[in-house]
């Protein structure tokens, strides 16, 4: 039995408020809803996926007004927020009521992770549910993430009472993390490229060394990946392999023939999932330049890449 897919935010709003878990459409991924102030809502998201309990979740809200009740942004947070939300950022701060999210969402941390995104649709969702909504990618742990809602009802299970069919992600990578506590920290890499951040907050983002980035997202080393393995750089396919291209190298798919890192973003998880579905034993990958949106496309690559342990939890 599949998912049922649907269309109607009202239909998806009525069921979150129930306590089921609901996916939906952003311009990043689809996510996996719950009412992020339900200890039972949360802990289903932590089942259906097979999540690590230690992986706190990002709570979704509406307006600038309901992140700031939920965490303190402070001024270069702010300034982050109204320059960039809705949109691929998600900002961890201090959380200033402790009851006002369940605990799973925060893995027991001080802090909030807090998005706005860009989809009308989901929006409108957000609106009607009139409360934060948890919502990691909606994939089984450590897999790819989805980009359409058919993607999701082929791959979660009866757990999940409806995908909201938003259309096909724009942007089609994970938020970049931000943490605000101290200096603005880079936590992940994802669909807002470091280069606009470092814009507004006239310096640079620091950087999290790799022993301290536990509690980041795709940070377990092994994640975002197809059942086939992955090499990196390949500028010819091997025997066997399928060769995923970019801009000249022009494999069996090329993610952008024009060398567009936007459009690459955009099309990474769909074609990763193409290839993988022709059975070649490993996906073959030509060079992404590491500039732009080009350093969390390869961050997707390298982790997909990287030796898989036998379970995520
Ligand atoms: O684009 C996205 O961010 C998508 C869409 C659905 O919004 N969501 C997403 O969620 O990618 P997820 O759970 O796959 O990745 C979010 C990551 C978590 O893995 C977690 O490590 C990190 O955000 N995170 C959440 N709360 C945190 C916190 N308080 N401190 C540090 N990292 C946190
Ligand atoms: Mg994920």
């Amino acid at each position: 039995m599949s998912i049922p897919i649907f269309t109607d935010p009202e239909q998806a709003a009525d069921l979150l408020r129930s306590g089921a878990l609901v996916a939906f459409g952003t311009e990043t991924v689809y996510g996996l809803g719950a009412d992020a102030r339900s200890d039972e809502a949360v802990a289903k998201i932590y089942s259906a996926k097979s999540r690590p309990m230690f992986n706190p979740l990002i709570a979704h809200v509406a307006t600038l007004s309901a992140a700031e009740a939920l965490i303190d942004l402070g001024a270069q947070g702010r300034a982050l927020a109204e320059t960039f939300w809705p949109g691929p950022l998600t900002l961890v701060g201090p959380l200033r009521d402790p009851e006002a999210v369940s605990g799973l969402v925060t893995a027991g941390l001080p802090t909030l992770a807090v998005r706005i995104p860009d989809n009308a649709m989901a929006l409108k969702l957000l609106e009607l549910v009139d409360a934060p909504v948890a919502a990691p990618s909606a994939n089984p742990s450590g897999k790819l993430s989805p980009t359409t809602a058919m993607h999701v009802a082929q791959e979660l299970g009866p757990e999940v009472a409806g995908v909201l069919d938003t259309g096909p992600c724009t942007v089609g990578l994970e938020s970049t993390i931000i943490s605000l506590e101290g200096a603005p920290t880079l936590l992940r890499h994802g669909g807002l490229p470091n280069e606009a951040l470092e814009e507004v907050l006239g310096h640079a983002l620091q950087t999290l060394e790799k022993a301290q980035t536990i509690t980041a997202p795709g940070q377990l080393a092994s994640h975002y990946a197809p059942r086939a393995g992955i090499r990196l750089n390949a500028m010819t396919a091997q025997p066997g392999e399928a060769h995923l291209g970019f801009g000249e190298v022009e494999g069996d798919l090329n993610l952008s023939p024009d060398a567009d890192l936007t459009q690459a973003a955009k099309a990474l998880f769909e074609a990763l999932r193409r290839l993988d579905i022709t059975g070649a034993g490993v996906i073959a990958v030509a060079p992404i330049p590491q500039i732009g949106l080009g350093r969390a496309i390869n961050d997707r690559l390298q982790r997909a890449a990287a030796p898989r342990p036998d379970s995520l939890g």
